[in-house]
């Protein structure tokens, strides 16, 4: 099998084999970099990353992991270049593939990283667009593999928050594709939308994946082993939509009474970051003020806090993960 050449814009454009070898190449360049083994696959090599929208941990990984293997970045953001404003994505498309061997972009529009990807002669990676968070799925997905009591079985997990943001389409197309047992729990306003749904479902009945959406979490909760959450206002929507999410989705807050509802003590509390866990970000502080939640937004403080908490084991797997992707499609 190979992947050179593809690119990387969403789940479903892989099958589970080619997201299995992309997850195993991450574990082996995990265990390579930390045995002091790594050899750079990548040397000389120029990857272009547009950011449309903020990020630390998707730029750093994308950096960090290119360096690692010999390889160079550069950043191009809207307020510093022609990108979005002056320029069409199909132009930006066919000049940067003039000079770069990949291209990654961050953004709102999934239809302008499919034009990206149509008129650029390179790979084309998805660091995040309103639809889809596909790298972010395959740090999910080793993070989950390496703290699973079984790790061959299939994976057992709820959603619970925003489901129709980025975040959300993904863990339950992920899980489709990968013959999971995913709970989504929600109120069904907040439910992925039909299409996704509608994949999801394909997806599930040619890999036997169990597919669960309910506002209940003692329907959705019970035997997970692994529990996400995401912020509920994301990148791209206005300030003012806070209290309606605040209104939605507080029984959803992620608490000790939630990880305990999983029934497993050995369960595990996971969330894409940043999370507004504590009064130590801007927003954090103004929603902890504004909505009477002093002990974190979408997640309680203490979970966050706590030995079931694997969220910055997962944060380190987004850079081995994305590094699989470059190494995949490029060496
Ligand atoms: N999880 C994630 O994508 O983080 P950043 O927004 O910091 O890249
Ligand atoms: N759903 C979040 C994910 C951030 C990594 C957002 O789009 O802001």
């Amino acid at each position: 099998m190979t992947l050179v050449g593809r690119d990387f814009l969403r789940e479903a454009d892989f099958t589970p084999d080619e997201m299995g070898s992309l997850l195993d190449l991450a574990a082996q360049l995990k265990a390579d970099r930390k045995s002091g083994r790594e050899e750079p696959r990548l040397r000389g090599r120029q990857l272009a990353l547009i950011f449309e929208k903020t990020s630390t941990r998707t730029r750093v990984s994308f950096e960090v992991a290119m360096r690692d293997q010999g390889g160079h970045v550069t950043v191009l953001d809207p307020a510093s270049s022609q990108v979005g404003h002056k320029e069409s994505v199909a132009d930006t498309a066919r000049v940067l593939s003039r000079m770069f061997d990949a291209i990654e972009f961050r953004g709102s529009s999934h239809a302008d990283i499919e034009e990206l990807a149509r008129f650029a002669d390179v790979p084309v990676y998805n660091g995040l667009t309103d639809q889809w968070h596909p790298t972010q799925m395959l740090a999910d997905f080793l993070t989950m593999r390496e703290h699973a009591a079984d790790p061959s079985g299939p994976l057992r997990y709820a959603y619970l928050g925003d489901a129709r943001n980025n975040v959300g389409n993904s863990l339950l197309v992920m899980g489709a594709l990968m013959g999971s047992d995913v709970r989504i729990v929600a109120p069904p306003d907040l439910w992925p939308a039909h299409d996704v749904r509608a994949l999801a479902d394909l997806l599930a009945a040619q890999t036997g994946a169990r597919i669960t959406l309910t506002d209940d979490l003692r329907e959705g909760v019970p035997g997970a082993e692994f529990v996400h959450t995401d912020v509920w206002v994301s990148m791209g929507e206005p300030a003012e939509t806070w209290a309606e999410r605040v209104a939605l989705l507080r029984p959803y807050r992620v608490d000790s009474a939630v990880m305990a509802m999983t029934g497993l003590p050995g369960a595990k509390f996971m969330h894409c970051l940043p999370a507004y866990h504590d009064q130590g970000s801007a927003v954090g502080r103004a929603v902890a003020r504004d909505f009477g939640l002093p002990d974190g937004v979408e997640v309680s403080d203490s979970v966050f806090e706590s030995p079931a908490s694997v969220v910055f084991d997962q944060a380190e797997n987004r850079m081995h993960t994305i590094k699989a992707v470059l190494v995949a499609t490029l060496a």
